[in-house]
């Protein structure tokens, strides 16, 4: 009995984790495509998803699945820092996104392969 009971308190502490980061990563893509958020799709294609938008400003996004997410909380919140002539806007350090939406993007960058 104990063990089944142990079992299940795994089963579901597991579930409520993966349902938390599921959604983590749901806020992430919606912040990634709302133009009025982060509009991150104006300069990336991701995912599938073309740029919606004229320009191909930044790379299409991919593998960033093996990024550690300091490198990619870094590069969403200053991208000066590892490219000083970078044309991706600073969201983190202008104010644009908050730490909370910065690491919700980052869940969903982890998901691009
Ligand atoms: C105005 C266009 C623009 C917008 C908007 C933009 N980016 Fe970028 N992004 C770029 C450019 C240009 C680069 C390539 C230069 C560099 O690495 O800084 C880049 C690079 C990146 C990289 C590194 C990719 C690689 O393979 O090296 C990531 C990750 C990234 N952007 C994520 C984001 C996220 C997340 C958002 C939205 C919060 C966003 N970008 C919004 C232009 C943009």
């Amino acid at each position: 009995m104990k063990k089944v009971l142990t079992t299940f308190a795994v089963v579901a502490l597991s579930a409520t984790f993966a349902n938390a980061n599921s959604d983590l990563v749901k806020e992430g893509e919606k912040i990634f495509n709302t133009k009025k958020i982060g509009n991150c799709f104006a300069c990336h294609a991701a995912n599938g998803k073309k740029i919606n938008g004229p320009g191909s400003l930044g790379p299409k996004l991919q593998y960033l699945s093996s990024w550690p997410e300091k490198a990619l909380y870094d590069k969403v919140y200053d991208p000066y820092t590892t490219n000083p002539i970078s044309a991706m806007p600073a969201f983190g350090k202008n104010g644009v996104l908050t730490d909370k939406q910065i690491k919700a993007v980052v869940a969903y960058l982890k998901t691009i392969k």
